[in-house]
């Protein structure tokens, strides 16, 4: 008898119409198309209008995974939505995807782990998966970041974009599945991107708004360095782990912070680029949901089959970072 692990069975992505290119930017702030594109690798990035929220694109990415998983909403057992940029407060984004997909039978809740989320996210659920605690989980990466930059801070504001990729996951037979997974975090790292405003610590006051705490603040180049280093020692540790060496595998997909970080990991582990996934010029750094709307657009062009061995490892405020290794 094959071990049950748990696997992916759906993805489904979306994000807002709006766009905001280099060029848009430059009206905004200080900066330049040459910049931003040497500097990060993107051209543009989507953009909520004001009236959109992060669940109505969580959903939607949720509708289109359960639609190719096959499954109803009823028959998920828990939905995780990784998310920095919550619609509100309370209730949790992951309730409100609830209602809407009508997912009746289902635990929702929020995770906190920004840009490492979704890794985050299908690490807790496999485990309830393998052991057979649960059948059928929805992870889901769902942002509206660009309601958290402040468009006066050129290091954050040229980098951020909106958008939402989910996975269906349940438990997979012959091989396939997620073969290794593992999530780390060090909050002593914590200043190295942060939004103090809102929480109980400063509260919300005229203040604090007047002083902008309610923005993201990065110190970019600092998380630069961590982040290659950490992205690519867990990667190393999950394929071991999985029995594999980076020359097994098929595709790699790393979250989408910067164009740079990317080809410094892959540089790294000695993987080609030919062999590395970016969408960064398009999309921008969509933190929690990178990497699933990633998986989905490789998945739609035929770059994920069936038997591929796929590589996602991300970093994120937190400090947080993760990686996992899948056999599709
Ligand atoms: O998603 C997970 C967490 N986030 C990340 O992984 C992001 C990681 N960091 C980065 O992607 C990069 O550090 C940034 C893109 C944010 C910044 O690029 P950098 O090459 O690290 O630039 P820097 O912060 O070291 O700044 C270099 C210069 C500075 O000017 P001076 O002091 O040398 O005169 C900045 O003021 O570039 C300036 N600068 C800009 N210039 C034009 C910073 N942002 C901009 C900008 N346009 N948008």
């Amino acid at each position: 008898m094959t071990e049950r692990r748990a696997g992916i069975i759906g993805m489904g992505h979306s994000f807002p119409e709006g766009v905001l290119t280099n060029a848009d930017l430059e009206k905004i702030v200080e900066t330049s198309d040459e910049w931003i594109t040497t500097r990060t690798g993107i051209k543009q990035r989507h953009k909520a209008a004001k009236d959109e929220y992060t669940s109505q694109f969580g959903t939607r990415a949720a509708q289109q995974a359960l639609e190719r998983s096959g499954l109803s909403a009823e028959e998920i057992d828990i939905i995780v939505c990784a998310t920095t940029s919550p619609d509100q407060i309370l209730p949790s984004t992951g309730a409100l995807i609830q209602a809407e997909l009508g997912a009746t039978n289902a635990a929702g809740m929020d995770l906190f782990a920004a840009c490492s989320g979704f890794i985050y996210g299908i690490t807790m659920v496999e485990s309830m998966i393998r052991t057979g605690q649960i059948n059928y989980a929805l992870v889901i990466g769902a942002e509206i970041l660009t309601k958290y930059v402040d468009y006066t801070d050129r290091g954050t504001c040229v980098i951020f974009g909106d958008g939402a990729g989910a996975a269906v996951l349940g438990p997979v037979e012959g091989g396939k599945g997620i073969l290794s997974t593992k999530i780390r975090s060090d909050g002593r790292y914590e200043e190295q991107l942060y939004a103090r405003g809102g929480g109980t610590r400063l509260g919300t006051s005229h203040e604090t708004i007047d002083n902008r705490e309610h923005f993201f603040r990065m110190k970019g180049n600092e998380v630069f360095k961590v982040a290659v280093r950490s992205m690519a020692d867990i990667s190393n540790e999950m394929l071991e782990k999985a029995g594999y060496t980076t020359a097994d595998v098929d595709l790699v997909i790393p979250h989408q912070a910067n164009q740079r970080i990317t080809e410094a990991v892959a540089s790294r582990l000695d993987v080609p680029m030919d062999k590395v996934y970016s969408n960064i010029a398009d999309m921008g750094n969509t933190s929690s949901a990178s990497i699933p709307i990633a998986m989905d657009e490789c998945i739609q062009a035929g770059r994920i089959r069936e038997g591929s061995l796929v590589l996602l490892t991300a970093f994120g405020g937190g400090i947080t970072w993760g990686a996992s290794v899948i056999r599709f």
